[in-house]
Formats: structure tokens, C-alpha cells, sequence
């Protein structure tokens, strides 16, 4: 048996990229009874977050809500807008988007992956111009969609959205444009319409502060247009039927009822703070997070400090340092749980999440949790990182107060 009642004193750190820690007040909204999901409460219920969750994805366009993983809504993007054999461009950025690749290996397309060699491509976020060129190149329009990870989960480098949707203009290119924002949505500055992007993927449990259970993709005309023509099967990711009945608030089958209170709790609390109050707390903590690292001497994942992500940091090993071996002391003492490294990084460096219901002394702590378990670890540090943290956090206020002045 799964000893869930297990509990150490002191509640435990859960700094992992995503899921991030649920708030108390979006795990009480999920407590509530579970009603008919066709009634006239669930209905009210179904057109307040439709309409809320536009306002996160900076959208007038309608964003389909999956009782599903990230991945489900990945399929949804590629199989509602896609035809077998179709290309694909798709960019390496890290783990998330090698894994993207695979599936649309698995769906019959064919992708293309640019990318920087090695792990260089890993440091860095998506060069435009790569894709730029290769759409120029593509005189015939055979290329379907380009897609792109905003935030690399795996890494800890976000991506210019806009320098993207910039190269396929500047190629005239007919392409669709889709983004995974799984983990950088309400975190990260994310803008659908803007930049125009055709189908948006994201996910419940980063940003948005829920468990893992839903997620989303925000859509175009484009895309919907091209939704019309797609011959990939599908039945479960369809848009039109859910499309249809998101109309009145309902789904076409039975939806995610408890984390649609969830999810209506945790729009409420993003409002209230502001979209941008909760950017700016996210890119300050970052910062701080960012200054312990290099204080104690130790490599940022991202090589380019104009894509730095503002939801989590990676953080190298030195040469010879098992990463997972430190993150395990770091569980085992402090209860306290780091990402561990995906794919090619495997074993060299942890992720540091600061992401979602995070404040000051959740990252001092956590930051306090990683400097005993380094030096516990033998891992030599040049100097305190948890200084240089509190040197930061203390000589910059915070743009938006926490609490109301009395
Ligand atoms: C950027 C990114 N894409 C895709 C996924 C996959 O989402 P899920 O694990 O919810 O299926 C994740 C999960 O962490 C992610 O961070």
C-alpha cells in the first residue's frame, strides 16, 4: 500500500517545475460536491472559466479545455490540424520538444527538427532565422506547421515567440504557428493574438497553480479553418463537437468537474493580482534565484541571458558530481523535492521550479535546502547563494505589495 499518510514535520518543498504547489484556496474549491455536468450550475460554471481563461492566454479566440494531460493537448494541436504525412518543423530546444517530435512521428507526420548541435541547442532558445531560412526553402508550401516550446521545461530557457511568428511573415509562408506553453502559461509573458499564434497548448499544473488533469489549446481562425481539412483520425480531440457545446457552458461528454472549480478559483486569484504583478514576481524571484547560483559559483543551464525562463533555473554540476545523487540527499534531508535532469541531460545538472504560489521565503528556503545539501554533497562552493538571494530579494521590492498596507 502507498503510505500517503506518511508525513514528516514540516510540510514538504515541492520545487519541481510542475506540478507546482496547490494553494489552500484552489484545494478547497476542489473540494466542493461534484454536480451534474449537465445542470444549470455547471453551465454558469462552464462560461465563467471559458471566458476567464482568455484573458491568461491574451486571447478573443475560443481555447478548448481537455480533461487531460499536456500531452493529450499536444495530440489535440497536431491531430485536429494535421493530415498523415504532412511536415513538420519543429525545434530543438530540449526534452519537451524532442518529445513533441516523437509524437508526431507516432501520428504519421513527417517532422523536420532544427536545432543548434549538442547540447548548445539545449542552452539556447529557438533561433528564428534557422526557421526563417528552411520556410524560405520551402518554395512548394510543403511544410504544414512550425512548432515551437515557449518555456523548455528541461532546461529552463523560454523561446521569442514573437521572433518566430516574425520569421514566418518575413518568408511568406503559410505555415501554422503552434506553441507549447505547457509550463511558461501564467508565469511567463505569453501573448496568443499578438503573436500570432494558431494553436497554444498548455497545461494545469505550472502556472496555474492545479493539479495535473487539464489542459488546454487556445486556438485561431486559421487553425479552426484548417481543423475543416485535417484527414488525421481523431474523435476525442475534436474541436467542433467540443467547440459546439462550449457554447453553453457544457462538453460534449463528462468533463473535469472538480478541477474546473479548481481552475475557476485559480483565475480569480491570478486576476486579482494581475497578470503582470504575477510576471513581475515571477521574473524577480528568478533573478534571485539566478544571483545564488552564480554565487556559488556554479553554471545557469541557459547560456543566453536574454531568454532566461522566469519559472525555473538549471543548474550544471561541476565535472564528476552526480546531480541526481545531490538531489537525493537534498529529498532525503530536507524534504524537499528538485527536478531532476531529462534526457540529454541526464545526471548533470537539477531544476530549481519557482514557479505558481511562490514568494520570498519559499525560494529562500528552498534556495537555503540546495546550499546544505551541496556542501553536504562535497559539491565546492565559491560562496553563499542564500546571501546573495536575501542581497537581491532585500535591495528590490517587489512591484506589487503582498498585503494591503493597514
Ligand atoms: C514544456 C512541456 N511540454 C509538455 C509537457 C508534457 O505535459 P504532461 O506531462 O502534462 O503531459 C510538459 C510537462 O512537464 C512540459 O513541461
Amino acid at each position: 500500500m502507498i503510505q500517503l499518510d506518511f508525513h514528516p514535520a514540516g510540510r514538504h518543498f515541492l520545487q519541481i517545475p510542475g506540478p507546482s504547489p496547490v494553494p489552500d484556496r484552489i484545494l478547497r474549491a476542489i473540494s466542493y460536491p461534484t454536480i451534474d455536468h449537465r445542470g444549470p450550475e455547471f453551465g454558469a460554471l462552464g462560461r465563467k472559466v471559458l471566458a476567464d481563461i482568455r484573458k491568461i492566454f491574451k486571447t478573443e479566440q475560443p481555447v478548448v479545455i481537455y480533461p487531460a494531460s499536456g500531452t493529450g493537448a499536444w495530440e489535440a494541436a497536431l491531430s485536429n490540424t494535421t493530415s498523415p504525412g504532412d511536415t513538420v518543423l519543429m525545434y530543438e530546444t530540449g526534452h519537451f520538444a524532442t518529445l513533441w517530435k516523437s509524437m508526431a512521428q507516432s501520428l504519421g507526420l513527417k517532422p523536420e527538427f532544427l536545432g543548434l548541435p549538442g547540447i548548445e541547442g539545449w542552452r539556447r532558445g529557438v533561433q528564428a532565422d534557422m526557421i526563417e531560412a528552411r520556410l524560405r526553402a520551402d518554395t512548394g508550401h510543403e511544410i504544414r506547421a512550425v512548432c515551437v516550446v515557449h518555456n523548455e521545461t528541461s532546461t529552463g530557457v523560454t523561446s521569442d515567440i514573437a521572433a518566430v511568428r516574425r520569421a514566418i511573415d518575413a518568408a511568406a509562408h503559410p505555415a501554422l504557428l503552434m506553441v507549447d506553453t505547457i509550463s511558461g502559461l501564467a508565469s511567463a509573458d505569453y501573448r496568443h493574438d499578438e503573436w500570432g499564434v494558431d494553436v497554444t497548448v498548455s497545461g494545469s499544473q505550472k502556472g496555474l497553480m492545479l493539479p495535473p488533469g487539464i489542459s488546454f489549446n487556445a486556438l485561431s481562425a486559421k487553425a479552426i479553418a484548417a481543423s475543416k481539412e485535417s484527414k488525421m483520425p481523431r474523435s476525442f480531440w475534436r474541436w467542433d463537437e467540443i467547440l459546439e457545446a462550449n457554447k453553453n457552458g457544457y462538453w460534449p461528454y463528462t468533463p473535469n468537474t472538480n478541477l474546473l472549480y479548481g481552475l475557476s478559483e485559480a483565475l480569480d486569484m491570478i486576476l486579482e493580482e494581475g497578470l503582470d504583478n504575477v510576471f513581475a514576481r515571477h521574473q524577480r524571484l528568478a533573478e534571485a534565484c539566478r544571483r545564488a547560483v552564480r554565487a556559488w559559483g556554479l553554471e545557469i543551464q541557459c547560456a543566453d541571458p536574454a531568454v532566461y525562463s522566469p519559472v525555473l533555473t538549471g543548474v550544471m554540476m561541476p565535472e564528476g558530481v552526480d546531480a541526481d545523487a545531490v538531489r537525493k540527499l537534498i529529498y532525503e534531508r530536507f524534504n524537499m523535492s528538485l527536478g531532476q535532469a531529462l534526457g540529454k541531460m541526464r545526471g548533470k545538472m537539477f531544476r530549481i521550479g519557482h514557479l505558481g504560489d511562490c514568494n520570498d521565503l519559499t525560494l529562500m528556503a528552498t534556495l537555503t535546502g540546495c546550499e546544505m545539501g551541496l556542501k553536504l554533497a562535497g559539491v565546492p562552493l565559491a560562496g553563499s547563494g542564500v546571501a546573495a538571494a536575501m542581497d537581491y530579494l532585500t535591495s528590490h521590492a517587489a512591484t506589487a505589495p503582498l498585503k494591503a498596507a493597514a
